[in-house]
């Protein structure tokens, strides 16, 4: 697809939707070349779903059934379900909380996108930057990686670094690293959909004129 396509974005989060608002507001302002159609969430009281009513995009809480940390097989065709209604061809996620396998992959292969607060494949899995901080390292940040079969595992589209400070609680740090999630998503976002990008490994690279596609140096 090139550039000039308005894609539909569907965005699935289980929190207050801080990602999710980066890029509402993004492509508002026409620095991503794409709408989001619907937001979903698992978690009926989630702020993301305020807010995306309060933008006019059509927002539903969807249950997860029986277990904790994945969507059972019903549930799992009621997401993939309004996803297909709404046209959406790419799929984010911004803080959903949940792990999604098999059929739903395979309904959007290749264009499931996720964000997570730490440097992968260090710290996967819950509250990353509370990870990072009892560990001790002195720098953490932020992935965006296209989603695969394993938890927090796919091709790296995007990383940025930041700085721990001796000073940081998990909520300063946490705070500090959705700064660089606000940057980094929409950025990480609009390289895939220029479509200029291959998969190289575990790294998505720029395929496009230099120094447009691939990750800025520091
Ligand atoms: C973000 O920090 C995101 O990286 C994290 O949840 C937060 C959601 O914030 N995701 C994960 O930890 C996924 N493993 P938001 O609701 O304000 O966008």
């Amino acid at each position: 697809m090139t550039g000039e396509t308005t894609h539909r974005l569907g965005v699935l989060g289980s929190g207050k939707g801080s990602n999710f608002v980066a890029i509402a507001e993004a492509c508002a302002a026409g620095s991503i070349p794409a709408r989001v159609a619907v937001v979903l969430s698992d978690v009926a009281e989630a702020g993301i779903l305020g807010r995306a009513r309060a933008l006019g995009i059509p927002a539903h809480y969807l249950p997860p059934g029986p277990y904790r940390t994945k969507l059972d097989e019903a549930a799992e065709a009621a997401y993939v379900a309004a996803l297909k209604a709404a046209a959406v061809d790419w799929v984010l996620l911004a803080g959903f909380m949940r792990i999604l396998k098999g059929a739903f992959l395979r309904a959007f292969p290749g264009r499931v996108l996720n964000i997570h607060p730490s440097l992968l494949p260090a710290f996967p899995g819950l509250e990353a930057w509370r990870q990072a901080l009892e560990y001790g390292v002195k720098v953490t940040g932020v992935t965006v990686h296209l989603v695969d079969q394993g938890v927090d595992t796919g091709p790296i589209v995007r990383q940025g670094a930041v700085a721990i400070h001796d000073d940081d609680t998990p909520e300063t740090l946490h705070h500090r690293l959705q700064q660089t999630e606000h940057d980094l998503y929409p950025a990480a976002l609009n390289l895939l959909l220029s479509g200029q990008w291959a998969v190289r490994g575990r790294r998505v690279v720029g395929t496009g004129p230099a120094g447009k596609g691939g990750q800025p140096q520091p």
